[in-house]
């Protein structure tokens, strides 16, 4: 099976969206089709753009979000993907009791893949300042290339 990983975050518009367009960009680099999407474990920012400084610190990073739109999890994200990653504890915990019985998609937390960073949760940068933004952007990179290697290894496409 193809690998296809979802990011997920609370509201949508700051972490899993960054995570989103970091993993796409390593995805690219390293070759790896992979299906890449984004959704928050809340919603009240549905249909919203990524938040400007998300928009702005990609940006600087060479990917342009400002075409992404804020969606809430569902339980077909829990067949549709094979990896649901969470950028923090709470969010994992919501993803185990929203996770249906047939829902096969494996469960984990983003840092991760992080060489030095497992274990450890992407902090909400929603309530700070742009550096925020940088160090979320530092860790989901980080986690982004651990990520790509690891997919990378799966059996090839049958
Ligand atoms: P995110 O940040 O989960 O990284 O997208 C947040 C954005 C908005 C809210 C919470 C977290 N909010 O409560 O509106």
């Amino acid at each position: 099976m193809r690998p296809a990983v979802l990011f997920v975050c609370l509201g949508n518009i700051c972490r899993s969206p960054l995570a989103e367009a970091a993993f796409r960009a390593e995805a690219q680099s390293v070759g790896l089709t992979v299906e890449i999407d984004s959704a928050g474990t809340g919603g009240w920012h549905k249909g919203h753009p990524p938040d400007r400084r998300a928009i702005a610190v990609a940006g600087r990073h060479g990917v342009d979000i400002s075409g992404l739109r804020a969606r809430k999890v569902t339980a077909e994200d829990f067949r549709r993907f094979t990896h649901i990653l969470a950028l923090d504890h709470d969010n994992l915990k919501t993803l185990r009791a929203l996770r249906p019985v047939d829902g096969a998609a494996e469960l984990g937390l983003l840092l991760d893949f992080a060489e030095g960073l497992e274990g450890r949760a992407v902090a909400d940068p929603y309530y700070g300042n742009e550096a925020g933004f940088e160090v979320t952007w530092r860790e989901v990179e980080a986690a982004a290339k651990g990520l790509a290697l690891a997919l990378a290894h799966l059996p090839p496409p049958r």
